[in-house]
């Protein structure tokens, strides 16, 4: 074939930006080939001969053809030219299978219909009042910066254990024995991408599919949503029933569920403390029956006064699973958290994370084990704590001096959001999304509260925001809410 039909290089006059020719050419020869145009055993032009049907060099055409070659596409005879192969017919041809619907979603396991299937985490982008992100203003970022600039000289390059880099085990072990009463060996901590992570790996390491699983409510969807991944069966509890010892006594009597997913010092978003019957009644259920609980201690380093001890340094049952994360007292782009397994636990961890990942970089938890050490990290939480504690302060303040002041602030006091209650008759989730359109990123309490219909309310954040920005950001929720109760009043 001294000339090739033009119709194959129509994609010539649509390069793209940064295509390279030879790849272009490439790629119009192959699928030539592989759409039956150019059929087997047909001699390719010369590439002198191709390049001046082209107007391209010697060299591109040279390119394209060696990389047909290498791929094998077209056979090279010495002194004879370039040949098409003779492929089977059918695989040039693949019979197309009329009945299939393109709508329909590709076939997938079970496992991955289940995460399609779970409610997506949303995050808004809303600045103005939106819970769980910090101020970076704030963030020690000289500091920070001198610790990821000493991480680049790790020694642990080679070799990192899956469990996490030893430094950082340690430090969390010293945090843990300091702000939180529990006593552990680095050995038992697995660093993870964060909280949600961790539960993840519970999740599918604790429960087989069908397995009943007891979870608070109101909580964090994204737990929700990795028990339904790994397919278990989730019964809600009533935050309700879980300060009320008769209530829990009941449900937990019997219960055949595997695990219990669990905020205990401080319901998320509510903010209360499971009190200490109600601890020691799980822990009971728990040792008694064989069972798991999985302690999600998201932000105790925010607690108002001194936080309760964790229920892992209550467990003498051996049965409780603690869960840490840096997200909230460092940033959450950090996707850094750990999690504290009883010994019994640790061996298979290790295994699965040797085999989901080999572990997390060495570099972010370096960064990290060094931040701690040098005492940066709790300097920061100190001056965390405080700042919070002042502009949870003037939020309560702005809300007692607005048209909102008769609603109820109704969580326990300190972290980086406070709970305002709404009547009955607010859709809290109509107003959110009001506030939302404004880039208010408050959040309905209604959309943590996943089979409890009847808690309606605002979860408005204050770690984020200075004074005047709160003002902005409350004069419009009063808008919208005076706007909306009038509507259903009238
Ligand atoms: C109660 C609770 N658990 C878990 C998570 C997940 O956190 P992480 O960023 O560590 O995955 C969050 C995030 O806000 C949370 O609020």
């Amino acid at each position: 074939m001294d000339k090739l039909p033009i119709d194959l290089f129509n994609e010539f006059s649509q390069q793209r930006e940064g295509e390279i020719l030879y790849q272009l050419l490439y790629r119009c020869l192959q699928q030539g080939i592989l759409k039956g145009l150019l059929k087997g055993g047909e001699r390719l032009p010369s590439s002198r001969e191709l390049a001046a049907q082209l107007k391209v060099s010697r060299n591109t055409v040279r390119m394209a053809y060696d990389q047909l070659i290498a791929e094998g596409y077209v056979e090279s005879h010495q002194g004879a030219g370039s040949f098409i192969t003779s492929l089977p017919e059918k695989l040039i041809h693949p019979p197309v299978d009329s009945s299939r619907d393109e709508a329909l979603p590709p076939e997938l396991s079970e496992l991955a219909q289940r995460y399609m299937a779970s409610s997506s985490l949303y995050a808004s982008g809303c600045m103005l009042l939106q819970p769980a992100v910090q101020p970076m203003d704030h963030f020690p970022r000289k500091r920070w910066r001198r610790c990821l600039s000493a991480a680049a000289d790790v020694d642990a390059m080679f070799g990192q254990p899956p469990a996490g880099l030893r430094l950082l085990r340690e430090q969390i072990a010293g945090h843990l024995s300091t702000f939180r009463g529990i006593q552990v060996s680095a050995e038992q901590i697995l660093i993870t991408s964060g909280s949600q992570q961790a539960s993840f790996m519970l999740a599918s390491m604790l429960c087989n599919p069908g397995d009943r699983v007891l979870l608070e409510t109101p909580g964090y969807p994204g737990t929700e949503a990795v028990l339904a991944a790994a397919g278990a069966c989730v019964k809600h509890i009533n935050w309700q029933v879980l300060q009320d010892a008769q209530a829990l006594n009941a449900c937990l009597t019997g219960s055949d569920a595997r695990a219990l997913f669990i905020t205990p010092s401080r319901n998320f978003p509510l903010g209360h403390t499971l009190p200490l019957e109600a601890r020691l009644r799980i822990l009971h259920w728990a040792a008694q029956n064989n069972r798991w609980i999985v302690e999600d201690d998201y932000d105790s380093e925010f607690a108002e006064g001194h936080p309760v001890s964790a229920l892992f340094a209550l467990d003498q049952g051996k049965r409780v699973i603690y869960t840490g994360t840096f997200s909230r007292t460092m940033f959450p782009a950090l996707r850094l958290g750990y999690m504290v397994l009883p010994e019994a636990l640790v061996p298979a961890f290790l295994k699965a994370r040797r085999l989901m990942d080999g572990g997390l970089s060495a570099v972010a938890q370096a960064a990290m084990g060094h931040f701690m050490s040098q005492g940066d990290y709790s300097r920061h939480i100190r001056k965390m704590r405080q700042l919070y504690q002042e502009r949870r302060s003037i939020l309560e303040k702005l809300l007692a001096d607005s048209a909102l002041s008769h609603l109820p602030v109704t969580d326990a006091g300190g972290g980086m959001h406070l709970v305002l209650a709404l009547p009955d008759s607010v859709d809290d989730k109509a107003l959110v999304h009001d506030l939302m359109a404004e880039g208010i990123g408050i959040r309905a309490l209604s959309h943590y509260a996943s089979g409890n219909t009847s808690l309606k309310g605002l979860v408005i954040g204050f770690a984020l925001n200075n004074a005047d920005e709160m003002q902005q950001g409350i004069d419009r929720v009063e808008a919208h809410y005076l706007k909306l109760t009038a509507k259903t009043s009238g």
